[in-house]
């Protein structure tokens, strides 16, 4: 618990959930995102995302009273009845959040609308030890946490989260689901979800590349665009190079593509007589070491054109050379003067 990144709390879940990755790579780990909004007193939406490493496997429409799977192993080795029982457990959730909300906001006196995002996830250590987590957020903003046995607030917040984390200490009965749910059955879940999605988790899909220019920054200058598109898994390396020198660029964040392969543009501001003899290059674990290298424009293209010249002349050379008696005698067949009336 104590080392799970302090998250960036955001309104939607692609922004956020990047940044688990990216600090705990290969290790597959698990996170369900809640997201529950009251836009007033009477009226509520809960929806569920889940993910395994980057692959989403489940997802719970509020409009819904059975959460669909996403992946041909999104059961991982749990049986209908284990996932009969799992649903059951979260629809009894779901309207516990709705109650406790409205009970909290009469309490508290909160102000609608209300936005809440539950963090839940679990993770599995190379030693086959488990860490699971579970975080609320209260308009954008980290409030409390359950860890150990019971819910704790978060650092800095506004006494009125220690009211509710009394109040939710109070039942028994929730704190004992919860330590259940976080120390054995969402281990148990991680660790067939990820026996059975191995192949799918630990597929390597090669990257496209391709350069542009941006919008120009201003007179005299080009913005330079990389564009690294279609790869899995999402580590990456895509640099602006000089021969073996690394130039400064601006590197966007990673983001998805529909079907589960990532992209990422990286662009550089330069004058634009020195572009010539950049390169933009990437390497990617799909690419076993043959990293792809574009270079821009000037010289290649220059040395392409002298080449395609060079190949012309020589066609026109031997055609004229070939075909001078044919090409005479056709020209003198169709153009003699018996055709002119
Ligand atoms: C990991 O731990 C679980 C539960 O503690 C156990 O069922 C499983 O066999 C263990 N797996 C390995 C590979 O040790
Ligand atoms: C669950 O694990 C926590 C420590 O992470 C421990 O304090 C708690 O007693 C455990 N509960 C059960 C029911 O095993």
């Amino acid at each position: 618990m104590a080392h799970t990144p302090a998250p960036q709390y955001q309104h939607y879940p692609i922004i956020f959930f990047p940044f688990f990755f990216a600090v705990l790579q290969r290790a597959f780990p698990f996170h369900i995102l809640q997201i529950s909004s009251f836009p007033n007193s009477s009226y509520a939406r809960t929806d569920f995302l889940a993910w395994l490493g980057e692959l989403q496997t489940h997802r719970w429409r509020n409009e819904s009273d059975t959460m669909q799977f996403l992946k041909p192993w999104s059961m991982g080795r749990f049986s209908q009845q284990q996932v009969k029982q799992l649903q059951q457990e979260f629809l009894v959730y779901r309207l516990s959040v709705f109650d406790d909300v409205q009970k909290f906001s009469k309490l508290l006196k909160l102000t609608y609308p209300i936005d809440i995002q539950v963090f839940v996830g679990c993770e599995l250590h190379p030693d086959n030890v488990s860490e699971s987590y579970f975080h609320v957020a209260f308009q954008g903003s980290l409030i409390l946490s359950f860890q150990g046995s019971s819910y704790k607030a978060a650092p800095d917040v506004s006494p009125k989260v220690d009211v509710v984390v009394q109040e939710l200490n109070k039942d028994p009965g929730t704190s004992a689901v919860m330590q259940v749910l976080m120390n054995y059955t969402f281990p148990q879940l991680v660790r067939g979800l990820i026996e059975a999605g191995k192949s799918d988790l630990e597929k390597q899909v090669k990257p496209e590349a391709w350069l542009s220019s941006g919008p120009s920054p201003g007179p005299g200058r080009l913005l330079l665009v990389c564009r690294v598109s279609g790869f899995y898994p999402k580590p990456v390396w895509v640099k602006w190079m000089r021969g073996e020198q690394e130039q400064p660029a601006q590197q966007g964040d990673i983001l998805p593509n529909a079907d589960e392969t990532w992209h990422l543009r990286v662009t550089m501001d330069v004058e634009s007589r020195e572009a010539a003899g950049l390169s933009c290059r990437v390497k990617h674990s799909s690419l076993g070491g043959q990293d792809i290298i574009l270079y821009w424009g000037g010289s290649r293209i220059s040395w392409m054109w002298i080449w395609a010249l060079v190949v012309l002349g020589c066609v026109l050379i031997v055609g004229i050379a070939c075909f001078r008696r044919p090409i005479w005698m056709w020209l003198k067949r169709h153009c003699s003067y018996e055709d002119i009336p």
